[in-house]
């Protein structure tokens, strides 16, 4: 999820690590650290929360020699940011220091077992645990670093990019990477680490990409060693880096908003990672554990947000009452705190926000919280001021989100609710247990189907500039599509500055179909579910108006092409996931919209990325 950057040469490695932390502000994060092996052979290893200034500046008076470091920008998983929850982390002999992106998702098992041999932790990290069993590994095989790393990586569940250093063994770095991406960089009698190549571009254009599964041999002298987790030698891919800083920025996308819609399937996977158990197709959220008595206790469920995260939580109520049978409302923060509202101790408020400081949300949390209410979170950044203001809460683990117009946040958020409402019902047996396990199982495999819906990226690239013109667009949907066609017009009205209204597909014959006219573009998410057949009634009474439109459907739909100028189509899920799949074409549309269009992408007018202003 964040930043790791390491050196070892000849060159004085604490300059190269900061300007490569520096390289790497861009993806967010909360606190920087970094180890270097001085030159009279101590491991250094410092830390500071914020930026990376701080750290510089906690550094001044500091032993920054040495020519073998390791470095790292954070963005918290497991452990609020802090200094002492930053990395690098010590072994407890302070002999090795590590580096990780990712999450270790049973971190606390392998904690347990190796507090119960004696081992002492300073930080709450998962990233701490893996730094303690490779010492303790190596201490009781008595193993190099490089087998002891090969044994513990076995016994680890996760994500991981990692780097080890060794204050015995300065000439060597290990590194290793499984779902969290990690660059070697070749140099002349040196060598680089960076989590994307940005770090490295400056000093080097040779670089390996090293593939899940892989570790690093890096010794100074000898040439670059990359080893399978078995040990067994992999061949050795250098390539050669020709893209600019710009883009390797954005992973080679044109805009983070880009990037951060193609890298949904993974978020979500980080999102779901332990917490659903895919053998059994169960569901374990921590908060249910710790708070499950004032969640289950729930008369009524009180969802307050602002913006993108108002509609998750509009989505939030259909599951909620549906699923789990507990009436729900959804509040606009700005609103519900100030208009006196009656909310009681059996009252649970679920706030959600992607930045976690936003005011009016924060606001809200306050009265609520005076009324008695329990109050549950759904937030992005670790440790910000919303879920620390809340009772509990689980976090969308999607990693920063650097576009101002939320994309990975809403599909992380509906996520979080959807695994939410899944534990209520199954509590509270208000869904079947096959209804339950099916439901679970489809809800795992939604990162794949993100992936098909994803390819219809180049189609809507082509469609774009037809609606250019627009001067007005009109989003239709029903059922749980209704708060994605709010959803997909905030995003088109946000990025492109073209008025967009989302509706009740049914609610166009109240007034709103009189707008239609052959200008008017009109996107109709029409995917297969209870209501279909409602929605081709309400696409026809559109066309029959002269309005042009557009159409989400299902694959396999051989209905709506008869009615609709352009059909998009999304694979199957249950209806309650569409607009987890949804959403996909309609981001891109704002998107390849917005581009066509020439404006700022990612920092659109107007707009802040956390408004932490009434
Ligand atoms: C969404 O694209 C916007 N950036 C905005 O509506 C945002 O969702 C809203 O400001 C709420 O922010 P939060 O989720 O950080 O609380
Ligand atoms: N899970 C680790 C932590 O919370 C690493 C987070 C990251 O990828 O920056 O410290």
């Amino acid at each position: 999820m964040c930043g790791i950057v390491g050196y070892i040469g000849s060159k004085k490695a604490y300059p190269i690590l900061i300007k490569g932390l520096k390289r790497l502000e861009y993806r967010g994060y909360d606190s920087a650290g970094v180890a270097m092996i001085s030159d009279s052979g101590d491991l250094n290893v410092y830390k500071a929360k914020g930026k990376v200034d701080n750290l510089t500046d906690y550094c001044n008076d500091k032993d920054v020699s040495g020519c073998v470091g390791i470095a790292h920008t954070r963005w918290a998983t497991h452990g609020e940011p802090s200094a002492r929850n930053a990395h690098p982390h010590y072994s407890s002999t302070h002999n090795l220091a590590i580096i990780h992106n990712g999450i270790i998702e049973n971190y606390a098992d392998i904690k347990t077992q190796l507090q119960a041999k004696g081992v002492e932790f300073k930080s709450d990290t998962d990233t701490e645990v893996l730094v303690q069993l490779v010492e303790y590994i190596m201490v009781k095989k008595n193993l190099p670093l490089v087998e002891a790393v090969q044994v513990a990586l076995h016994q680890v569940i996760g994500a991981y990019a990692i780097a080890i250093i060794d204050k015995r063994d300065p000439r060597q770095i290990i590194a290793a990477r499984k779902q969290s991406p990690l660059v070697v960089g070749i140099g002349k009698d040196e060598f680089f680490l960076g989590s994307d190549a940005s770090p490295i571009i400056d000093y080097t254009d040779k670089v390996v990409y090293l593939e899940d599964g892989n570790i690093a041999v890096i010794r100074l002298g000898e040439e670059l060693k990359v080893i399978s987790i078995l040990g067994e030698e992999q061949e050795l891919k250098v390539k050669t880096v020709d893209i600019d800083l710009g883009q390797i920025e954005k992973g080679g996308y044109e805009h983070f908003m880009l990037k951060e819609i193609f890298e949904q399937p993974e978020c979500l996977m980080n999102c779901m990672r332990g917490r659903i158990n895919v053998e059994g197709n169960h569901v374990t959220l921590s908060a249910m554990i710790d708070y499950r008595q004032q969640l289950l206790g729930a008369k009524r469920i009180v969802i307050v947000a602002c913006g993108t995260s108002w509609h998750a939580g509009l989505i939030g109520k259909q599951l909620f009452e549906s699923l789990c049978r507990i009436p729900c409302e959804v509040e606009y923060a700005s609103e519900f705190r100030y208009r006196n509202p009656v909310v009681t101790k059996d009252d649970v408020v679920i706030a959600i926000s992607q930045s976690g400081e936003t005011a009016d949300t924060l606001a809200a949390i306050q009265l609520a919280k005076e009324q008695g209410a329990f109050i549950f979170g759904i937030c992005n950044a670790i440790g910000s001021s919303i879920p620390r203001a809340t009772n509990t809460g689980t976090y969308i683990h999607v990693g920063p989100e650097i576009g101002v117009a939320s994309t990975k946040a809403f599909t992380g958020q509906v996520t979080v609710l959807s695994m939410l409402a899944l534990c209520l019902a199954a509590e509270r047996k208000t869904i079947s247990e096959d209804l339950y396990k099916q439901m679970v199982k489809e809800l795992t495999q939604i990162p794949d189907k993100m992936v098909q819906a994803l390819k219809t990226n180049e189609q809507i690239e082509h469609l774009a500039p037809i609606f250019t013109y627009a001067k007005n667009c009109l989003y239709l949907g029903r059922g749980y599509n209704y708060p994605l066609a709010l959803e997909g017009a905030l995003k088109l009205k946000e990025i492109s500055y073209i008025h967009a209204e989302g509706y009740p597909a049914a609610e166009m014959k109240h007034g709103p179909i009189a707008l239609i006219d052959s200008e008017m573009p009109v996107f109709v998410i029409a995917t297969r579910d209870r209501l279909y057949e409602k929605v081709i009634s309400n696409i026809q009474e559109v066309r029959a108006r002269g309005g042009r439109v557009t159409a989400l459907v299902t694959e396999g739909d051989t209905q709506i092409q008869k009615f609709a100028d352009h059909v998009i189509t999304l694979p199957d899920t249950l209806e309650c996931f569409q607009p987890l799949i949804a959403s996909i074409p309609l981001q891109l549309l704002a998107y390849h919209i917005a581009v066509c269009k020439g404006k700022d992408v990612d920092r659109p007018r107007n707009l802040a990325k956390s408004v932490t202003v009434e």
